[in-house]
């Protein structure tokens, strides 16, 4: 690994997943206009994520990380942000109370658009084009000139997230994420649910713990963390033309941070050792993810931690597990045992969506919500036995209505899945399927307290 890093030290290595734009000038000029806009996040909050991730390292917090598979311009809309939001939340403060820690909250959104495919092409009746790779770079309409890739769309897509931000920091900090608003809409998920009589214990037993809480003067006028929350943003930094426009030195620290968002992910495809992607990360100062699939080695794995945390800094590095729910725990086993033995501080958390992919009898992509359970199950399972924190979960979901994964309390069935699939890649959790989940790893995280496997002391930030 060379030693030199630069914003741009990643040209010179081999990289995965490149868009191939047919016209350079017009490329270089998006870049140059991007570097000059404003950074959409600010250094000291990265920071304070990092600081956060800290604590889940240390068995003292829980993260939640969810939001679309690929952000698009065709869903941009109020509605859409303010729903995955609410989900969100909504799923924060159940597991609040399942975890008994704070949870820290990181969405998938405000720059989610580059997607990793399988293959360079997609042919559909004997028409070969290339494929979709995410509104930031081409268009999903199958025909030539939407495929082409066009550096234009790299700015959509950062006034999209400039605007994204700006309405959930909005939510965040003005009195949309009160705690006992967002508890209400809980109790009505519940009283709406086939199987709410299985979450009403624990809602009504929140109900009682904010009225107790309001009976000692805690309330939203009396105390900031009821009505505000704080959120954090993230996507996966697939894109680096883009991502490198974003980067610039933070005047307080003399640090990089790719200022795009306060936390960056790479994905299972392009996280080869010395190669562009981890090249990029490796010199920027934000908390950063690494989807490990199942293909993972334990020694590659130390390898590419200590590239990308030579300093053993907690929070700095979060391993997102995405294996299977049937091989989570033959796979993920000996990299968490590995990891622990090795003294390496990561965050761990599950992501049970990417290797539960299957198509419908109908030809449609999607997830059973029963073996996206059974993954997060399987992944707690390992964390007890090999004594190390379950650290958090990430979620492909939407607060829409969608019919994209079967199954839930409300069974989604493959012939559902037609009314409304709208995903621009990957299928989501509806609102209530993700909620729905959030209640079943409440009941675990209450668990594994019980039996004293989680450090976590009861505090409520919400
Ligand atoms: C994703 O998170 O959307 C993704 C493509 O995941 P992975 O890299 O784990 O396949
Ligand atoms: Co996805």
């Amino acid at each position: 690994m060379a030693t030199t890093w630069t914003p741009h030290s990643w040209r010179a290595k081999p990289i995965q997943q490149v868009p191939a734009y047919p016209d350079q000038a017009a490329l270089e000029a998006a870049e140059k206009r991007l570097s000059g806009y404003p950074p959409l996040v600010f250094a000291g909050e990265a920071r304070n994520l990092k600081r956060d991730l800290a604590k889940v390292a240390m068995g003292e917090a829980f993260l939640l990380q969810g939001g679309d598979c690929a952000e698009s311009f065709a869903e941009f809309h109020p509605d859409n942000i303010r729903d995955s939001f609410r989900a969100l939340l909504q799923m924060a403060v159940v597991l609040t109370f399942g975890a008994a820690c704070p949870i820290v909250k990181v969405g998938r959104l405000a720059g989610q658009f580059a997607k990793p495919r399988s293959a360079d092409t997609e042919t559909i009746d004997g028409v070969e084009l290339p494929s979709y790779r995410g509104d930031i770079i081409n268009g999903i309409e199958f025909n030539e000139a939407a495929r082409i890739p066009d550096p234009a769309r790299m700015e959509q897509a950062y006034f999209q997230s400039a605007a994204t931000l700006n309405l959930v920091r909005a939510f965040a900090q003005g009195g949309f994420a009160d705690l006992h608003r967002v508890h209400q809409w809980n109790m009505g998920f519940v009283a709406d649910s086939p199987l709410g009589a299985r979450y009403q214990d624990l809602a009504d037993r929140l109900d009682e713990t904010l009225a107790f809480m309001a009976a000692c003067g805690i309330t939203a006028d009396t105390t900031s963390q009821i009505r505000e929350t704080e959120f954090f943003t993230s996507h996966e930094a697939l894109l680096l033309p883009y991502e490198q426009a974003m980067t610039r030195v933070d005047s307080t620290s003399g640090d990089w941070y790719d200022t795009s968002a306060h936390m960056l992910w790479m994905g299972d495809r392009t996280r080869q050792l010395d190669a562009a992607h981890i090249e990029f990360m490796r010199g920027i100062a934000n908390p950063l993810g690494c989807k490990v699939g199942p293909t993972t080695d334990p020694d590659y794995l130390i390898e590419l931690i200590d590239v990308l945390n030579p300093e053993n800094e907690a929070g700095r590095l979060t391993l997102i597990s995405r294996m299977g729910a049937d091989s989570v725990e033959e796979k993920l086993t000996p990299l968490v045992r590995k990891v622990k033995a090795e003294g390496r501080h990561v965050v761990w958390s599950c992501d049970p969506m990417h290797a539960n992919t299957v198509k419908s009898g109908n030809g449609y992509k999607t997830r059973h919500f029963d073996q996206i359970l059974k993954e997060v199950e399987g992944f707690f399972a390992v964390h007890r036995s090999e004594g190390t924190h379950p650290g958090g979960v990430h979620f492909e979901l939407t607060g829409q209505d969608v019919t994209e994964c079967v199954g839930g309390a409300h069974a989604i069935t493959e012939a559902d899945l037609s009314s409304r699939y709208h995903t621009h890649c990957d299928p989501r959790l509806n609102g209530r399927q993700a909620l729905e989940l959030a209640f079943l790893v409440a009941e675990r995280l209450k668990e594994e307290r019980a039996n004293g496997h989680m450090n976590g002391t009861a505090k409520m930030a919400v």
